[in-house]
């Protein structure tokens, strides 16, 4: 439990100045608990045997603190509950939170347990506001209607992108100013092809383990990720959420290299375009390379009247993990960043030269 001491006392410093000072609270009880002698509850089990690092990449803490969040959403324990924060008392109350949770660990263990079975799965409304200039930028070029096809879509709710409201304060606004969800995020540096005349006449996209929106407790499952405090994130994600619901979002179960090989060719009349946030790392390398081959035949086959594109927000590891935006347009298929982007779609830094 050393390594995971460790961990805990990481995220105590960590969580406040990233959004959370209520979990950073947490964290250093719970550090202090595990150098005591505390198992929590024998919560971490699964886990004896980790190194550090095995434990931050399999986000162990990550899944501990999405089941007390999903308990907490889900009123079951009233007194856990009202001990996380709300808007008028966004820091909560973590010194009754940790005698509630004490309790919670031993009376909810296979609850809990259950839920940290899974991995941690979120869907960022807000990236879309990074993956628009993106598309902006393939129909401007293009000047043909889009079809669009993503990859690791989670509950799908991004595949909505065109549908949304944008603020993007001194950076302008762009969409329907009627829309139900309406998304805050800053512009900085150049503008985009705001003015680029959009038409979306195809969506698509595929998950290996889809958020079913209809399940009320995948719904729940899906906010409890979200960090209690950071109401910037619940604003959008519930809307967004009713929106994808009534628009009737649908998401494959299926392997993205097969499924975007399948189901992407280009096609005449209309520009191709395959995208994905935050996504890519999470496939082992052979799928990576699996994608790339299908994505790049795809490309090879693209003709001036039937273009075809790869957009990526990823977080790039040669670039101190900053998140980056990246285009390949067919034909042709040189890549270019477009913009270096906040992970949670914060802001977008869009770049004055598009080459
Ligand atoms: C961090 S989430 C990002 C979800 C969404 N793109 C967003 O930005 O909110 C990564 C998603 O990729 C999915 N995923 C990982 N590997 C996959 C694969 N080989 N095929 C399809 N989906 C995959 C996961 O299930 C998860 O929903």
């Amino acid at each position: 439990m050393r390594e995971l001491t460790r961990i805990f006392r990481r995220y105590s410093r960590n969580f406040p100045t990233s959004g959370s000072p209520f979990y950073g609270a947490l964290a250093e009880r719970l550090a202090d608990a595990l150098e005591a002698g505390s198992e929590l509850g024998g919560l971490f089990a699964p886990w004896a045997d980790f190194d550090v690092a095995a434990l931050m990449d399999d986000n162990t803490v990550l899944r501990f603190y999405g089941a007390l969040h999903d308990l907490a959403l889900s009123g079951d324990e009233p007194a856990f509950t009202e001990s996380f924060p709300t808007r008028s008392r966004p820091v909560g109350d973590p010194p009754a939170a940790w005698v509630e949770l004490q309790r919670v660990l031993v009376e909810h263990h296979d609850r809990l347990a259950a839920f940290m079975s899974h991995e941690p799965q979120t869907n960022e409304v807000r990236r879309s506001a990074c993956l628009l200039g993106g598309f902006l930028t393939v129909a401007q070029e293009t000047k043909q209607p889009l079809r669009v096809f993503e990859m690791g879509a989670s509950a799908g709710l991004n595949q909505f992108w065109d549908r949304f409201h944008y603020d993007f304060g001194d950076g302008g606004a762009w969409g329907n100013p009627a829309s139900p969800v309406r998304i805050r995020s800053d512009w900085r540096g150049a503008a985009a092809p705001f003015e680029a005349p959009l038409q979306v006449i195809e969506r698509a996209a595929c998950d290996r383990r889809p958020v079913r929106l209809a399940d009320p407790l995948e719904r729940r499952r899906l906010m409890a990720y979200l960090w209690p405090g950071q109401f910037e994130r619940f604003d959008v994600i519930g809307p967004a959420i009713d929106a994808a619901r009534t628009w009737g979002a649908e998401v494959e179960v299926a392997d993205a290299p097969a499924w975007v090989a399948a189901t992407a060719a280009p096609m005449p009349g209309a520009a191709t375009v395959v995208y994905h946030s935050i996504f890519w790392h999470y496939m082992p390398p052979q799928s990576q390379a699996a994608a790339r081959v299908a994505i790049e035949a795809h490309g090879a086959a693209a003709t001036p009247d039937a273009p075809f594109a790869w957009l990526g927000m990823e977080s790039d590891p040669t670039e101190r993990y900053q998140t980056k935006l990246r285009l390949r347009l067919w034909p042709g298929g040189d890549e270019r960043t477009l913009a270096t982007v906040s992970g949670h779609g914060a802001w977008t830094e869009w770049r004055a030269a598009l080459t």
